[in-house]
């Protein structure tokens, strides 16, 4: 990667691997984009930020002219609980902006990086130990741009040679930006009240196991996959990458290590619980770890210990 275009650069990821980029690649390599303008925003003050909706292929196409870009990292998505109340969009997000991402990524050759997720497994797929190659019928309007988005990015591999990889990113857990309207963002908003209240209602029942993973971890990913060797690469979209499988009691008890009086209760949400029961209780990351060498550097108590530090400092708490 040497001219990177990352589009969602305001969302959960974009906003802190734009800063991650910018770092290994150099600010003016590295080109943030989003739908609208954010003034204030770090990113947009940090380096080179364009207007880019993804639903218009000539936006796409003129910034990627303009700064000769090669590579494109596109993260412009709508998760899945935002998904569930307004799949139209999600449809018209996940699979229209992916084609016109595609489709420029084609006529420019550029090599593109785009995340699936646990998401795209559904009730029919193993959910213990999630193999790479494995049934894929997601339930919901997600999961099915997610697996539909696996399947057209091979597609643009094989028939035309672009360069596609992508990961399936469990629930991601960051202190930066929140996430958008997704069933794993309890695993987020519980640091957040454990600061501010010292308790959290949870929208997600006790004994539910999902994949997470840390931001650091995250942003390794697109790093490690994209710089890897692709004579190695087997599969190409999209990997099953996870370091951590929870519960949301697992999370009190980590939280309760830092903050003693820490309590949590519940307060479940139907359409997010069904979502979360159909989604793996971990994925098998073999594949990912054998074709270029994925791994992690946080567990789940090494996590909660920086986030409750770094949130603490983000949201001015003394205590
Ligand atoms: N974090 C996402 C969601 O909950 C899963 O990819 O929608």
């Amino acid at each position: 990667m040497k001219k990177i275009l990352i589009t969602g650069a305001l969302g959960q990821i974009g906003s802190e691997l734009t800063t991650h980029l910018r770092n290994i690649y150099g600010k003016d390599n590295v080109i943030a984009s989003g739908r609208r303008i954010v003034e204030e925003s770090t990113i947009v003050q940090s380096g080179s930020y364009e207007l880019v909706d993804v639903l218009d292929p000539k936006q796409i196409d003129t910034v990627v002219k303009k700064y000769n870009i090669d590579s494109i990292i596109h993260l412009a998505a709508i998760l899945s609980a935002v998904g569930e109340s307004n799949p139209s969009a999600a449809w018209n997000i996940n699979i229209n902006g992916l084609y016109n991402v595609l489709e420029v990524a084609r006529e420019n050759k550029c090599a593109l990086f785009t995340p699936s997720s646990i998401a795209a497994f559904g009730k029919s797929s193993p959910l213990d130990n999630t193999p790479q190659d494995t049934v894929q019928r997601p339930e919901t309007i997600y999961g099915v741009t997610k697996v539909s988005g696996e399947l057209l990015c091979d597609y643009y591999h094989k028939k035309y040679g672009l360069d596609t990889r992508g990961v399936r990113y469990p629930g991601v857990i960051s202190y930066e930006t929140l996430p958008g309207g997704g069933t794993t963002d309890y695993a987020v908003h519980i640091y957040y009240e454990a600061l501010k209240r010292r308790k959290y209602t949870c929208f997600i029942q006790e004994g539910t196991y999902m994949d997470m993973m840390y931001m650091p971890d995250v942003l390794n990913c697109v790093v490690n996959l994209m710089e890897a060797d692709p004579s190695k690469l087997k599969h190409r979209n999209a990997f099953n990458v996870t370091s951590i499988s929870c519960a949301p009691e697992d999370f009190c008890n980590s939280i309760k290590k830092y903050i003693p009086d820490f309590q949590m209760d519940y307060d479940i949400d139907p359409i997010r619980q069904a979502i979360a029961e159909s989604w793996p209780n971990s994925m098998d990351c073999t594949a990912a770890k054998e074709e270029w060498g994925f791994s992690v550097k946080y567990n789940l108590d090494e996590m909660t210990k920086d986030m409750l530090e770094k949130l603490k400092m983000k949201l001015d708490i003394k205590a």
